[in-house]
């Protein structure tokens, strides 16, 4: 299984581009991206076609329909893009601006005044901010900080599950640590009762993914409220929100005003979804300043800034119309597969995120095999997510979608 997934991530790397071809097309992107063709052209071509072998996703060589990663299909935002090619020649500098760091205190409101650019983080009186390699990196260092200044955490099964690997691999290297897990409900979402019950004078992390990763389910925002009212304040809650714009009721509430007034929440958001840069890797935190300051010591810090990527980001964070037409194009595909799905005989919980949590009923791994040897990848439910039945599919283009579709009607018949 491992090796057929490998195989197909070869695949992507073998299209070598010589210099002269990738500067070229940078220039010609460049160009078009100005006229405003850059977009409409690629999202043209992505739309074309519906067997595997007629689709040319963004970013995948042709044929390859690339539903495994939660990507964005859409691509990068043009301002992220535009914003490298302007920086393309400061590659060979360490980042020292204070470029991304400015433009989320200015998006999020945020009540710190002086941000360094010797620093990878930021912090006020009140509030503060933690840039990282993804929000992957912020994960690491927050299970760490768990691990090691308390010894336990509690994330729900299924779930992204970075915090209990870390667990799992601390344990078994012989530290004293334990990663707790509590199954979902029936309708996808975290049992907070039940995680509830399960903390302890030991509890340094509980974290809640809201919409969650891999059900797309997403929890009605008092109910956090109240499970953080009963929480006991040595336990950091941790809101790993970085699904949040797909979530289509407009009058959904986040949690980033309530990382802001809490000294025990921290809210996570990050480049790699809505704003199509996952390649580019920036994520971050905002909470208060004592949860940065505890968190700071176990980040790789300052030169995990990557000069071109600080640009990209900074130019995304308000490019509302690529968030725009990201969602249109997400939320149109989530309406089609849950359709086709069902039609199909799987059944599919309704979806918050630019994915589907699809249960066939039965075993899904011969599926999810023959699916990724027709070159459309998908994950299985079985291992870590421990949920044998499913698949969970990322929101394609519409022609990757009508192509995954496609392919698994051939397989099922
Ligand atoms: C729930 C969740 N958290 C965090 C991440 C990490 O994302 P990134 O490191 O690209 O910010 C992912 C990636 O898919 C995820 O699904």
């Amino acid at each position: 299984m491992t090796s057929a997934y490998e195989e197909l991530l070869w695949a992507s790397e073998d299209e070598p581009v010589s210099r002269r071809t990738f500067l070229s097309g940078a220039l010609l992107g460049g160009a078009g991206l100005l006229a405003g063709l850059h977009s409409k052209e690629a999202v043209a071509n992505a739309l074309a076609g519906r067997r595997p072998s007629q689709v040319q996703g963004i970013g995948v060589p042709k044929g390859l329909v690339r539903l495994a990663f939660n990507e964005n299909p859409v691509g990068a935002s043009p301002k992220a893009i535009e914003a490298v090619m302007a920086h393309q020649d400061w590659m060979n500098r360490y980042d020292y601006t204070t470029t991304l760091q400015k433009a989320l205190i200015r998006f999020h409101k945020l009540d710190i005044p002086r941000p360094s650019g010797f620093d990878f983080k930021a912090v006020g009186d009140q509030h503060g901010l933690i840039l990282g390699v993804g929000t992957t990196e912020l994960l690491q260092l927050l299970a760490l900080e768990a691990f090691m200044g308390h010894g336990e955490t509690i994330e729900a099964l299924p779930s992204y599950g970075q915090i209990t690997r870390v667990g799992d691999e601390l344990r078994e290297a012989g530290y004293p640590v334990l990663a707790r897990r509590v199954p979902v409900t029936p309708d996808g979402n975290h049992d907070l009762e039940a995680m509830r019950q399960l903390i302890t004078d030991r509890t340094g992390l509980i974290i809640i993914c809201n919409p969650h990763n891999p059900t797309g389910s997403l929890l009605p925002h008092q109910d956090v409220i109240d499970f953080i009212d009963q929480v006991p304040p040595h336990v950091l809650v941790t809101v790993d929100e970085i699904y949040i714009h797909f979530v289509r009721d407009p009058a959904y509430q986040d949690f980033m005003e309530l990382a802001k007034e809490r000294e025990n929440v921290l809210v996570l958001r990050t480049f790699s979804k809505a704003h199509g840069l996952g390649g580019m890797r920036v994520g971050y935190g905002v909470g208060h300043h004592k949860i940065i300051k505890r968190l700071a010591p176990f980040s790789m810090g300052l030169l995990g800034r990557n000069n071109l990527s600080v640009h990209a980001a900074a130019a995304a964070v308000d490019d509302t119309d690529h968030i725009q037409r990201s969602q249109q194009v997400v939320w149109e595909g989530n309406d089609y597969l849950s359709k086709e799905l069902q039609k199909l005989g799987a059944s599919v919980l309704p979806s918050h995120a630019n994915f589907l949590w699809v249960d066939f009923g039965r075993e899904t791994r011969r599926i999810v095999r023959e699916l990724w040897t027709k070159k459309v990848m998908v994950r299985a439910g079985a291992g870590a997510w421990e949920s044998p039945n499913h698949i969970r599919v990322s929101t394609g283009s519409k022609a990757e979608n009508e192509a995954f579709i496609w392919t698994l009607d051939q397989i099922l018949a």
